[in-house]
């Protein structure tokens, strides 16, 4: 079947990979327990705050669902849920955090600020509380309830932006926040720190090269920072020959929480994201990727 996007069913496949794991899947049988270990210039942030630990060396699991519809094609996911914040965005806030720390930018009374989503902000603001460093998130107003309300209970502040003005305003939110009183805020600025895409560079994309013994043909992700996108494509384009990079394109309404089309003339592209590792874009629907 075909519609105004393309086949169906290629998008459908490339859906459930996204969004979330089907209740159809098993353990990646290639080499599910490989992990990889913390890097050396963490190891103190780790003995000091052992939850730390809890972050990445996720499971990769096989997609179960597609096998008689592609039975020659093999899907796996990153159960990125297991994360203790509930999301990949641990890891990039995590070392945008430690990073923070060892600089000397966070831990004299600065106010960690950023933009979200949703997840980074629970992200920031569950590791906030365990550095003992405040924590203030602006989101979109139309972020989810469990989104707004675990930031809370983790002591961080919240700033919701209108949800009528786009996603975007959360973000230049964040900028004019930091901007008024400069010196009360570290803004960490996702979009924009290089520590975020090289938490996926190197913690994500060794996990699923170690996982998948290097077999990977091809990765697909969306884009919120790009953070992902540009960090494991550029590990997996360096280690691997001839990988892949697939972009999912959401709607803009009613969309995927996180995740941004980058498609209309006013969208501002996120500068960590590099662009030239994105061979392929998948446009997915909402609907499409929820069934
Ligand atoms: C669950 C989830 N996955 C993926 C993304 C997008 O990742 P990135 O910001 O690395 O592009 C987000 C962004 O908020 C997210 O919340």
């Amino acid at each position: 079947m075909h519609d105004k996007w393309g086949p169906v069913h290629k998008r459908h496949k490339i859906a459930r990979f996204v969004v979330g794991l089907p209740l159809s899947f098993r353990v990646c049988d290639m080499n599910p327990f490989a992990t990889i270990p913390i890097e050396e210039r963490y190891a103190e942030f780790h003995k000091r705050y052992p939850a730390l630990n809890l972050i990445g060396n996720t499971r990769m699991v096989e997609i179960l669902c597609f096998k008689e519809e592609f039975p020659e094609v093999r899907v796996y996911a990153k159960a990125e849920y297991t994360n203790p914040g509930g999301s990949l965005k641990d890891r990039p806030v995590r070392r945008m955090l430690l990073e923070a720390s060892i600089e000397g930018k966070i831990g004299k009374g600065q106010v960690v600020l950023d933009s979200s989503s949703g997840n980074a902000g629970i992200a920031y603001a569950m590791l906030g509380a365990m550095m003992n460093v405040p924590v203030q998130i602006v989101v979109p107003g139309n972020a989810s309830k469990e989104r707004k309300l675990r930031i809370q209970a983790h002591g961080a502040r919240l700033v919701q932006t209108d949800p009528l003005e786009g996603y975007d305003e959360a973000l230049r939110e964040g900028h004019r926040i930091a901007d008024r009183e400069p010196g009360k805020y570290f803004h960490c600025d996702q979009y924009a720190n290089e520590h975020n895409w090289l938490s996926h560079y190197e913690t994500t994309a060794p996990e699923i090269i170690a996982q998948s013994e290097g077999k990977l043909t091809h990765f697909v992700a969306g884009i919120g920072t790009g953070g992902t996108v540009t960090g494991v494509g550029r590990r997996l384009k360096k280690d691997i020959a001839g990988v892949e990079v697939v972009q999912i394109v959401p709607e803009d309404f009613p969309g995927i929480e996180g995740l941004k089309p980058l498609e209309n003339p006013g969208d501002i592209i996120p500068k960590i994201l590099d662009q030239s590792v994105v061979d392929h874009k998948v446009r997915v629907s909402s609907a499409e990727a929820a069934r």
